[in-house]
């Protein structure tokens, strides 16, 4: 019998004879970080990449599966938006001897939590700004600044990231959207990946709808 064995998602290095790639789901401490799983960092210490990330915000960092995160990407959270409404930005609270206490959070531009989607694909040395909303399947180009919401399937580059593209015509994204691969039993994907790799659009679609999702 086939000594067959399952990709394993509580791995942290999957790559074999390579420390610089890391699953990221199995490294992370910060309740506040939620990560799916194969998502993955073409680097190590992920936590070290997100930002100004305060208790008392409370924000929090959501991450789909099978995302591919690019080494140099970084994540900045709400704790990095100072006061703007006032004359100065300067945060007196946060230093010693000021004794002045933290601004209630009305006060602060808090733009709620961070969310990234599933097989997202975010280029090398990217940031992603607080309360950014990535859908499914979106790419975001090298070096791009990701000031606002980006629509699922779609190629985002630049500062201020905007959309170039839609990857696929509207209704392989419905299908794909519907379908969520990722969610499938990790048995199934590795039989999809033929469907998944494919660059033949008008195949896949059928292939999708073969299976009534
Ligand atoms: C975005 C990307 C995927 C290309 O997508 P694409 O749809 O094939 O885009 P094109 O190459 O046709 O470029 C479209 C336009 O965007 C520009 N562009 C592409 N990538 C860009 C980027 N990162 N920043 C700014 N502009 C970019 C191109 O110059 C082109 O401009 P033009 O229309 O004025 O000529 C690719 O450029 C990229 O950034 N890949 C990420 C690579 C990476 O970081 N890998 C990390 C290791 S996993």
């Amino acid at each position: 019998m086939e000594n067959y064995k399952l990709p394993d998602p509580s791995v942290i290095f999957p790559v074999p004879n390579i420390k610089k790639v890391i699953y990221i789901k199995p490294t992370i401490k910060n309740k506040n970080i939620i990560v799916g799983d194969f998502t993955y960092f073409a680097d190590v210490d992920f936590e070290s990449h997100v930002t100004h990330f305060y208790d008392f915000y409370d924000d929090k960092l959501i991450i789909g599966k099978f995302c591919q995160i690019a080494s140099g990407v970084e994540f900045i959270m709400n704790g990095a938006n100072h006061q703007m409404e006032c004359v100065s930005t300067f945060p007196f609270y946060i230093f010693e001897k000021w004794n002045e206490n933290v601004p209630s959070l009305d006060k602060m531009p808090l733009k709620g939590d961070t969310i990234i989607g599933n097989d997202v694909w975010i280029g090398q040395n990217s940031t992603i700004l607080p309360g950014v909303n990535i859908g499914d399947g979106a790419i975001i180009g090298t070096k791009s600044v990701v000031g606002s919401n980006v629509p699922p399937y779609s190629i985002v580059v630049g500062n201020p990231a905007k959309i170039v593209r839609k990857r696929f015509d509207d209704e392989l994204i419905e299908l794909m959207l519907k379908f969520k691969w990722w969610d499938l039993p990790i048995e199934e994907i590795k039989g999809l990946i033929p469907v998944l790799h494919n660059n033949d659009l008008e195949y896949v679609k059928e292939k999708i709808k073969d299976r009534e999702i």
